[in-house]
């Protein structure tokens, strides 16, 4: 599907980043990465559902070989955040000593990766930790929380496609789209 204009459900979404943009955007976040990392393993954890695509696309970039396992945590109903952060699926393995990447769709209020982060900190003292998130909405953040690679700033405006949905749909478009003015 590529139109300029997505319907779903009640509500319409125009074309905002196309997938070559995106895709030459995770090439340089891999490049970087590969080179902070080399000659380590990192374990990374994508926050699902949202971040399987990024996780995919960026993982196949990179020169190192990292570990990768997967956490679910859910804060969204529709296009509103409900402030409760919940962990769905968690996590697997140990993180002790552990150089921890974590990876994350978008970075809204900052309100699941602050939560997460604090708790990683506390409960499996990595050695370190840093977080990576495709898209960053710096108008929108109200907690203390920084990314330290960031594949784009964007408005604070609701966007789906590349792995973000509208409850439940739009995950599967390739581009990024935002919500239309009526
Ligand atoms: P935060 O906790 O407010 O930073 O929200 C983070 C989570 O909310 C993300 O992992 C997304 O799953 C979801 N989210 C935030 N903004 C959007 C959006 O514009 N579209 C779709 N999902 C979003
Ligand atoms: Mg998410």
């Amino acid at each position: 599907m590529s139109y300029d204009i997505q319907q779903i459900h009640d509500l319409r979404f125009r074309r905002f980043l196309s997938r070559t943009e995106i895709a030459d955007r995770i090439v340089a976040i891999g490049k970087e990465v590969s080179a902070d990392y080399q000659g380590k393993q990192p374990v990374i954890i994508s926050i699902l559902n949202g971040s399987f695509i990024f996780a995919a696309d960026l993982l196949r970039t990179l020169t190192i070989d990292p570990f990768i396992t997967f956490v679910k945590l859910s804060s969204y109903q529709g296009i509103q955040t409900t402030g409760l952060v919940s962990t769905v699926l968690g996590l697997d393995c140990s993180l002790k000593n552990k150089d921890v990447i974590l990876l994350e769709d978008i970075l809204d209020t900052g309100k699941t990766l602050y939560e997460f982060a604090h708790q990683l900190q506390q409960e499996h003292q990595p050695a370190s930790l840093k977080i990576a998130t495709l898209f960053y909405k710096p108008d929108a953040v109200q907690y203390p929380i920084q990314a330290d690679y960031i594949g784009f700033s964007i408005p604070n405006i609701f966007v789906v496609g590349y792995g973000l949905d509208y409850n439940g749909f739009g995950r599967s478009l390739p581009d990024l789209y935002v919500l239309a003015e009526e």
